[in-house]
């Protein structure tokens, strides 16, 4: 099994929006259905120093996880990811996610210093749930529908 983190190309940019708009992600997402232009506006916008990766299995895009900084002065950034919704039957529940996550945050760990990683989770997605808690995050709160995760740099 060969896996692969490499950066989100423009060419990859559509297939992410069919992605994105799949109702098995589009559920988890605070802000819905997005437009096509929003997309391309939300790719051009990108600041690089906050990743874009996707996730590769023997060659093939199988999952996605992007990062946004926080307004704390790039302290903090809040990741989002998911597999290819399109194949999610096979694909989940074989620790794809788990790798994909651990290999991010190695990543992370290598390209900068000092930073927090923070992930929001819906109450009802138990696998992501799951996730943070085996990846060593803390739970820092909950609110309303969601809980908030967090891991601090030395343990990345
Ligand atoms: C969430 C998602 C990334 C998980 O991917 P995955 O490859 O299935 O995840 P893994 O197999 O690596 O790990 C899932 C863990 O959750 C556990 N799990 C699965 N269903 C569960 C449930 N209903 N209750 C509790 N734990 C559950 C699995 O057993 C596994 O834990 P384990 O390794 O300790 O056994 C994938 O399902 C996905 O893309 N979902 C849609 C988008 C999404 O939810 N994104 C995250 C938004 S916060």
């Amino acid at each position: 099994m060969q896996t692969l983190l490499r950066d989100l190309r423009h060419s990859d940019v559509d297939m992410i929006f069919s992605w994105r708009n799949h109702k098995e992600i589009e559920k988890w997402t605070e802000k819905g259905e997005v437009s096509r232009d929003e997309h391309w506006n939300w790719y051009y916008a990108w600041d690089r120093s906050a990743p874009r990766w996707i996730f590769e299995l023997n060659n093939n895009p199988v999952g996605f996880i992007h990062f946004k900084w926080l307004a704390d002065a790039k302290r903090t950034l809040e990741w989002s990811y998911y597999l290819n919704p399109f194949d999610l039957n096979v694909l989940r529940a074989n620790g794809l996610a788990t790798i994909m996550l651990s290999m991010s945050l190695w990543k992370i760990n290598q390209m900068l210093h000092d930073v927090k990683i923070i992930g929001r989770v819906k109450l009802q997605n138990l696998p992501s749930v799951r996730l943070h808690e085996k990846l060593g995050f803390k739970e820092q709160k909950c609110i309303e529908n969601e809980r908030r995760f967090i891991k601090w740099p030395k343990s990345l």
